[in-house]
């Protein structure tokens, strides 16, 4: 992923089971700085990891799960999120290949018209005011045909298609689509192109809906996102919250 000549080719580290991809990925990179755009891709996680200390979990071979480094060192750290954006766009990119409906949740959970398709962990390591080191993890639902944890929406591809799809093509698709986005960050296009794009995936972009914070429920209309991040919301009275991630639920129906 490096502008110059001297690009060293992503290595595609494929393992029956281990017990997070980010875990196993970060540990890896700590020993050897694995080149850019590698990715640890596992039939199995026996502790995957999810968004707010929660656990992912994925039923054995059926699901992609799987993790990527980039050295986004050209990134402040304050603009973090383009990361998730770039992350999030190249999965939805990747589904509307096989089906409509896909939309962006804030911040960059994958959603098939209410339902949960895609999650993502992105642990960023910073190096002073920038980014060193940006791993995301990603775990997509090909195949699985019941879910039993206690994740209150899950769908997979296989369900909204009625058939089952081959995960590698699902994955070829993806790194064309992630390396593609990456590579236009790194030229400094994303206000033009990445954030645009993003905006218009939104899920529940127009109209008003119910969300929820400390102080409870409200309902509100999505008003706009931060370069930060922050989410933007307009309430009837016409006043607008901000809110980190974590700070506010979507409330579903
Ligand atoms: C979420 O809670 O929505 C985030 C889920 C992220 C799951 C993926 S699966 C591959 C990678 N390895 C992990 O341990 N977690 C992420």
């Amino acid at each position: 992923m490096t502008q110059d000549n001297e690009k060293e080719t992503p290595r595609l580290i494929r393992l029956e089971e281990v017990n997070s991809t980010n875990a196993y990925l970060h540990s890896l990179n700590q020993k050897e700085r694995l080149p850019e755009g590698s990715v640890v891709w596992a039939d199995f996680q026996t502790s995957g990891r999810g968004q707010i200390g929660n656990s992912w979990e994925s039923e054995s071979g059926k699901n992609l799960t799987f993790s990527m480094v980039f050295y986004p060192s050209f990134l402040l750290a304050r603009r973090q999120f383009l990361i998730s954006q770039v992350a999030a766009l190249s999965v939805k990119e990747t589904l509307d290949e096989y089906t409509r409906g896909i939309t962006v949740k804030w911040p960059n959970d994958i959603y098939w018209n209410d339902k949960k398709i895609c999650g993502m962990l992105i642990e960023n390591d910073l190096a002073g005011e920038y980014i060193y080191s940006s791993i995301i993890g990603i775990g997509i639902n090909i195949n699985q045909a019941r879910f039993r944890g206690d994740a209150p929406n899950p769908v997979s591809l296989c369900q909204i298609l009625g058939k089952e799809v081959e995960k590698e093509d699902v994955m070829h698709r993806f790194l064309r689509h992630v390396y593609t986005n990456y590579l236009t960050l790194m030229e400094g296009e994303h206000d033009a192109t990445l954030a645009g794009k993003y905006l218009d995936s939104l899920y529940r972009k127009e109209g008003f809906f119910l969300y929820e914070d400390k102080n409870g429920r409200f309902e509100a209309e999505f008003a706009g996102i931060e370069p930060t991040g922050h989410l933007l919301l307009r309430t009837k009275d016409g006043s607008v919250r901000r809110y980190e991630f974590k700070e506010v639920k979507f409330v579903l129906g």
